[in-house]
């Protein structure tokens, strides 16, 4: 028996405005004067009702509002950190929302400062390794991505690659073709969300047009065979996030969870958590809520992690070390 809390793993897809939880959110509210719409820490856990990824969306730009200063987006990435390592993440590749800080008068060192701050003292005290991707929010305009590409060069040292985030339907990766094609120039690697509520199109788009090393999401591939061909010849990583998926009703239940079907297609799919204090669990419940309801094997379970580190960007040799941790726990 995989003991799945310790098993090493990548964390690929966290947001880490989405590890804000609600004791943290509201001790910042108190802390820097910013109201709540909410009485009490229970009133704002009540409001994890979502219907669709809109509905979470609204909410935990909401939650943002209370984010100020650079001590709390160290707060914030150390109570993460902290986490992550109690569920076995070695290394983590995590995305940040600039815009959506920048919009409310924080300065992109300030975010980015407190967030690296954080990353590096975790790496000093557990081992754990991170790379920072900073993504643009999809439903504003393209213009918008331009202007934070910029602002991101005092920082260019600290993030490894762009991603693309937000509400998905209507606003398709060809918006940030050539925004991406720059940020490419500058030496970005890219990853895009596609293929979470948006159609199997936005996938083809993501592949084609922003030449994304991974797929965020893309459990809709299963809708479009060639495109399944097209993600297992060239092993692209896929990083699902089941409880997400769950909570914003991609699919209905966790026992009807695509993950087995794309493993089992030959697919790179991995696990992640997304969202994870607004989803109801870290990287490790979501291996055991999927080991559990889709009845996976422990080969099954070693191919996720092994396919974690797989997709991360990490040089060959780290990754034959992770590796190597995996396979002397499964003999
Ligand atoms: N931002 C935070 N979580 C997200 C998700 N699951 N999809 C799109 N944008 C997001
Ligand atoms: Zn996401």
């Amino acid at each position: 028996m995989i003991d799945l809390q310790r098993l090493p793993k990548a964390e690929l897809h966290l947001h880490i405005e989405g590890t804000f939880e609600p004791e943290l959110i509201f001790a910042l509210s108190e802390r820097n004067g910013v109201p709540l719409p909410y009485p009490d820490v229970q009133s704002l856990r009540d409001a994890y009702q979502f219907s669709d990824l809109q509905s979470f969306l609204d909410l935990y730009y909401a939650a943002m509002g209370v984010l100020r200063t650079e001590r709390d987006f160290y707060e914030l990435t150390s109570a993460y950190a902290q986490r992550a390592v109690t569920q076995g993440v070695r290394h983590a590749e995590i995305f940040f929302d600039p815009q959506a800080h920048l919009q409310r008068g924080i300065a992109f060192e300030t975010v980015v400062d407190g967030i690296t701050a954080a990353l590096d003292d975790a790496r000093r005290r557990t081992g754990l390794t991170s790379h920072l991707i900073m993504c643009f929010l999809r439903d504003l305009p393209a213009q918008a991505a331009f202007e934070t590409l910029e602002r991101a060069k005092t920082r260019r040292d600290r993030i490894l690659a762009v991603g693309l985030d937000s509400a998905e339907v209507g606003n398709p990766p060809s918006k940030f073709a050539t925004v991406f094609e720059q940020a490419r120039a500058q030496g970005y690697l890219t990853v895009a969300h596609a293929g979470e509520e948006g159609p199997p199109e936005y996938i083809w788009q993501a592949l084609d047009l922003l030449k994304v090393s991974r797929i965020d999401h893309g459990v809709r591939c299963l809708e479009d065979e060639k495109l399944v061909q097209r993600l297992r010849r060239q092993r692209t990583p896929l990083t699902v996030c089941p409880f997400s998926n769950v909570r914003l009703r991609v699919v209905d239940t966790l026992a009807h969870h695509p993950l087995k079907r794309m493993l089992d297609a030959g697919l790179v799919a991995t696990v992640n958590s997304d969202d994870p204090a607004y989803f109801g669990g870290y990287i490790g419940d979501n291996f055991q809520g999927v080991a559990a309801d889709l009845h996976l094997t422990d080969d099954d379970i070693v191919t996720l992690a092994r396919n974690s580190f797989e997709g991360a960007f990490i040089d060959d040799m780290t990754r034959s070390r992770f590796l190597a941790e995996i396979e002397a726990l499964h003999v």
